[in-house]
């Protein structure tokens, strides 16, 4: 019995930042309209989702994280004509498009937060508010470096006021039913525009209990499965994507449905990212041992028919380590952030190719196993052709700089004489030296060989769609394992190692290579990949 795949479910998403992608009028911010010149790109690419990074109107404490107005677009950014010409672009070349949806906080610059420390009716419990900081104390802190308490004192309230972000970004009280009212109220307009769904920002955060670690409440998965009822009765092409960076056992009741039964149909987040995976792919290749890969794996529980997990290597905000023990996450500051200027909160600030000194084939091998892993694969904006990072730049602000799309001017990105940020410009990752234009003109360059990884991943529903199965190999470095779907098998083969790697491979079509290979041992390079269909 195997139902018709939805659309996310064999899908690659691309994460964008509009203010990196593409300056259309010569202020140094990358906006809509210059997005729209550079679809294209995308749509060649052959990814089938963007996701878009928040582009309403904020005071930028978070980067447009901290939102002042869920209705309207940034200046920097363009206007609302500006985005429904975006998505009829995008959807004219076939592209989908999702934004983020802030549903935990606003802007404190928001008119509601300005209303509710005035106590001005009807936004007077919009937050959460109380007279002493010592409620909910066992909440944890996220954002370590800056704040030392979920708690700020407003003096307009003379209260305090609940914040697990910036304290520049009070929670919502989603006790209030206006709240929710409000959330329903936006997502609807966003989707009457024609957007296609959503990733959900911060979403175990929503509601606070006393005695509780205030995340993945009950009344949370409520609230987020009337969301969803919503959608499905309303925009049943849309999805929503769950950012929880929880452990696996923890994200399984986001996708709803029957935790104990995944035949049941999931009832509530269509994705949901896989947060513990990605330090794992990390720690594995450093060690050259893949149990800590194979180990999350076989800790992931089995998801609702109708959903799926989304996979990354990377994304805009710091490598995060708080999935991992206080041993590992010791060790991988160590390996992965030497320098203190590479840390952020638990996490570490570095993008993909820096990460990995740089080396072409431990870049693709961890691109492989984005690819051939259960999930869907989400792409983050330069990653395809291998961009650096800044570490002189403040807060996540370093993996965030413009996309480099030739050797030219401010790398074809913008006229303008002073950008939102340099670009990249060293030895190493600048843009004489890492861009597209060189890049698709070469025909062994990173972002063709990306774009191969795509198309092979289109034409092979078992890397998207199959049951995973691990194999054993007496090396610990040789990572193995099957993908099944219906009468297909495809076997993939990571060696996580800086040695050769014999294995006994069947008869089967290496699908990279595109040659037959009959049943014999075959020795693997160092971090070399295949991607095998047995015959
Ligand atoms: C999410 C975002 C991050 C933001 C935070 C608060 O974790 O990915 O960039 O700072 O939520 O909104």
């Amino acid at each position: 019995m195997f139902q018709t795949p939805h659309w996310y479910q064999t899908a690659v998403f691309y994460e964008l930042y509009v203010r990196a992608f593409q300056d259309s009028d010569g202020d140094g911010q990358g906006d809509l309209q210059g997005m729209i010149q550079r679809l294209d790109y995308l749509a060649d690419l052959g990814v089938d989702c963007i996701w878009l990074l928040p582009t309403f109107p904020s005071p930028l404490v978070d980067d447009g994280y901290d939102i002042a107005d869920y209705y309207g677009v940034h200046p920097d950014y363009g206007s609302i004509a500006d985005f429904k010409a975006l998505i009829a672009a995008a959807h004219a070349r076939g592209l989908r498009v999702i934004a983020d949806l802030v549903l935990n906080h606003t802007s404190d610059q928001h008119p509601w937060f300005q209303a509710s420390r005035r106590r001005q009716e009807p936004y007077t419990d919009y937050y959460v508010w109380s007279d002493t900081d010592q409620k909910y104390a066992d909440a944890r802190i996220i954002f370590v470096d800056t704040e030392s308490s979920n708690w700020t004192w407003d003096e307009v309230r003379g209260q305090y006021f609940w914040h697990r972000f910036y304290s520049q970004q009070p929670d919502l009280n989603f006790d209030n039913p206006a709240v929710q009212e409000e959330m329903f109220k936006v997502a609807r307009y966003w989707m009457d525009m024609g957007l296609d769904g959503f990733r959900a920002d911060a979403v175990p955060y929503l509601f606070e209990r006393e005695g509780t670690n205030c995340e993945n409440l009950p009344e949370t998965h409520a609230f987020l499965k009337r969301l969803r009822a919503m959608m499905d009765a309303e925009y049943p092409d849309a999805i929503l994507l769950c950012e929880a960076n929880q452990w696996p056992e923890d994200v399984r009741p986001y996708f709803g449905g029957d935790p104990t039964d995944a035949s049941v149909p999931g009832d509530e987040f269509h994705m949901g990212f896989h947060f513990p995976l990605m330090p794992r792919l990390y720690m594995a290749l450093k060690r050259g041992d893949r149990s800590p890969v194979a180990d999350i794996m076989a800790r992931t529980p089995a998801i609702p028919p109708n959903s799926q997990w989304a996979t990354f290597l990377r994304n805009h905000d710091e490598l995060t380590l708080e999935m991992v023990t206080e041993a590992e996450r010791q060790w991988m500051w160590e390996q992965y952030a030497p320098d203190p200027r590479m840390r952020l909160n638990l996490g570490i600030r570095r993008r993909l190719a820096p990460l990995l000194d740089n080396d072409r084939s431990r870049i693709e091998l961890l691109n492989s196993l984005l690819f051939t892993l259960p999930g869907s694969p989400i792409i983050y904006y330069g990653d395809e052709i291998g961009m650096g990072d800044n570490i002189a730049l403040p807060d996540r602000n370093g993996l965030r700089t413009p996309m480099q799309w030739d050797a030219g001017f401010n790398a074809g990105f913008s006229t303008a004489s002073e950008l939102y940020a340099p670009i990249v410009a060293d030895r190493t990752y600048g843009y004489q030296r890492v861009n597209v234009a060189d890049q698709l003109s070469n025909p062994t360059s990173l972002l063709l060989l990306i774009q191969q990884f795509i198309t092979t991943y289109k034409t092979q529903p078992a890397l998207a769609l199959g049951d995973i199965r691990f194999l054993h190999h007496p090396d610990r470095a040789m990572l193995v394992f099957e993908r099944i779907y219906r009468r297909e098998r495809i076997l993939c083969l990571h060696n996580l190692s800086d040695r050769g790697i014999a294995i006994h491979a069947p008869a089967s079509h290496d699908l990279l290579a595109d040659v037959d290979w009959s049943e014999g041992v075959m020795t693997l390079p160092p971090y070399d990949y295949r991607w095998l269909k047995v015959l």
